[in-house]
């Protein structure tokens, strides 16, 4: 019993404390179970009951919360990384689960916005952290503005703030991580308002007519932006003049003159903080999480590179989460820490999904070192998505199969051989030479920049429509299950939490 308990344990847990698991693994005999015997399936299933009933609902304040957020990351994603990452630790792979997919509550959000029935990535952050549905490409507004709107922006009347505002307004630390441009739609929506997702930097405003405040200009300079402890990304070239270099020799991007690096470290001072600016990996691993309070990293002119092309002075999502973790750990009233794994959707809209699995991958290690740090039974942890993507999993491939590969099984009616993994529209298209299909046996799948096939074809593959998965853990996270709108997260968010003016379990 103790034997099969342990196999099925192994075949249960997720990716976390990877690299004890890898150790054990390779000193053991690989399949370690098996899947003919009935008594796996039955020993495998009775474990996962007994640890549902004896998993006590929390209903604790929650000190901390950590919000991690796979950018375009479907469920099909999710099921697709699972073999990408396991077969890399020498598993079939589809068994596995990512480190979030072991949480114990799931549910679903539906993702649509106001005016469209697929979201963008500006309004659907804009739901699920202010807790209200607007218009695509607008975020921190009601769906009351219209996209580039500048008046609408300006007016104040229909601005919305959320998770990040009502979690200062607690005296908690705050904090926002991405491996995109730091003013990119994702972080953007946590702690700006503008009527276009577009306007990142003030050379992005329209040369006529009304002057908005651009969205770098909002993270330094705005009530909301400007005291968010930590912000670790890309994007520096928007904090910065055209005309002047960074210290790597990039140029800035900004027309105004400001610096707004500079302005943001005199600011923090002000504030009362220990601030620091660093640019890259060396500097932000060093930091001593005693002595700062605040940092500032930018560690790209642009969103950072894909993991699988990073070089050394590039931080993983995992490095950047924990020292982040690290910092805000010193707070007493505890911290909101939001974390975006931005390049899934990046890979996806490129029909590269080599590269959308492999950032999966880093979220679900963002996500495992974060726990590492954490007390689980005050740290409310949520992860989910902002919209899904075209990207298709299908055939009957044996188990265990390359899942960037070819599916195996048969080849399709013109008998020509299909991947496994396809896009519904996207660049991957390839029109059909002398009405046959292109003969991807002869293509490389092992390129990191293989464009998988499309069906229509269309620059940038879109985003897709249907719901995206909630994974949450910690106090009240039950409140997470069932199919609700994307806008009701952050209502849950705060009740966890005793935050922002709606229902809490403290009143
Ligand atoms: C599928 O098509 C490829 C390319 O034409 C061919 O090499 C392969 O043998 C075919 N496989 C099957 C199972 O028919
Ligand atoms: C993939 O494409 C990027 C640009 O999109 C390029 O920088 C990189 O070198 C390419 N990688 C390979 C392995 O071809
Ligand atoms: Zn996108």
């Amino acid at each position: 019993m103790a034997l099969f308990l342990t196999v099925t344990f192994l075949f249960l847990v997720s990716f976390l404390n990877v690299s004890t698991r890898s150790i054990h693994l390779s000193n053991s005999q690989a399949p370690t179970f098996d899947e003919r015997n009935k008594d796996h399936w039955n020993l495998q299933a009775q474990w996962i009951l007994r640890s549902k009933i004896s998993n006590p609902v929390n209903t604790r304040v929650a000190k901390n919360v950590i919000l991690f957020l796979g950018d375009g990351m479907s469920i099909t994603t999710l099921a697709a990384t699972r073999v990408y990452l396991g077969q890399q630790y020498g598993h079939l792979g589809e068994e596995l689960k990512l480190s979030f997919e072991a949480f114990p509550y799931t549910g679903l959000a539906k993702t649509y916005c106001v005016d469209n029935n697929v979201a963008d990535s500006a309004c659907s952050g804009t739901a699920y952290l202010t807790g209200v549905k607007a218009n695509s490409g607008t975020v921190g507004l009601s769906g009351a503005v219209k996209r580039g709107d500048c008046k609408g922006q300006r007016d104040g009347f229909h601005s919305v703030t959320g998770l990040m505002d009502w979690a200062q307004r607690a005296g908690k630390g705050t904090g926002v991580v991405t491996t995109t441009r730091v003013t990119h739609a994702t972080p953007a929506a946590s702690y700006a308002h503008s009527a276009d997702r577009r306007w990142e930097a003030d050379a992005d405003l329209p040369k006529k007519g009304l002057r908005c405040d651009d969205i770098a200009t909002q993270l330094v300079r705005g009530r909301v932006g400007s005291r968010i402890d930590i912000v670790l990304g890309g994007g520096r070239k928007n904090f910065f003049p055209r005309n002047e270099r960074d210290l790597e020799g990039y140029h800035g991007y900004r027309t105004d003159g400001a610096d707004l690096i500079r302005e943001w470290i005199i600011k923090k001072e002000s504030l009362g903080a220990v601030p620091k600016y660093v640019y890259h990996k060396d500097a932000l691993m060093k930091l001593d999480p005693n002595v700062y309070t605040s940092v500032l990293g930018l560690f790209s002119p642009d969103h950072m590179p894909y993991h699988l092309e990073a070089g050394n002075d590039d931080p993983t999502l995992s490095e950047m989460t924990q020292k982040a973790i690290q910092i805000l750990s010193r707070r007493k009233n505890g911290f909101f820490l939001f974390v975006e794994g931005g390049r899934i959707d990046t890979a996806h809209h490129e029909t590269k999904a080599r590269k959308a699995l492999d950032e999966t991958a880093e979220l679900a290690k963002a996500v495992e070192a974060a726990l590492r740090l954490v007390d689980p039974t005050e740290t409310l942890v949520v992860v989910t998505s902002d919209h899904s993507h075209t990207m298709t999993y299908s055939g009957y491939s044996k188990r265990g199969s390359d899942i960037l590969g070819l599916s195996n099984k048969l080849n399709a009616s013109d008998n020509l051989p299909y991947t496994t993994l396809s896009y519904a529209n996207g660049p991957g298209f390839r029109p059909h030479l002398k009405m046959k299909r292109h003969n991807l046996a002869l293509d490389n799948f092992k390129s990191l920049n293989y464009t998988y096939p499309a069906l229509v074809p269309i620059g940038r593959e879109t985003h897709g429509g249907e719901d995206v998965a909630v994974f949450a853990k910690g106090p009240w996270a039950h409140l997470f299950t069932g199919n609700y709108e994307q806008n009701f997260l952050p209502h849950a968010i705060a009740y966890a939490a005793c935050i922002g003016p709606g229902l809490t379990n403290c009143k």
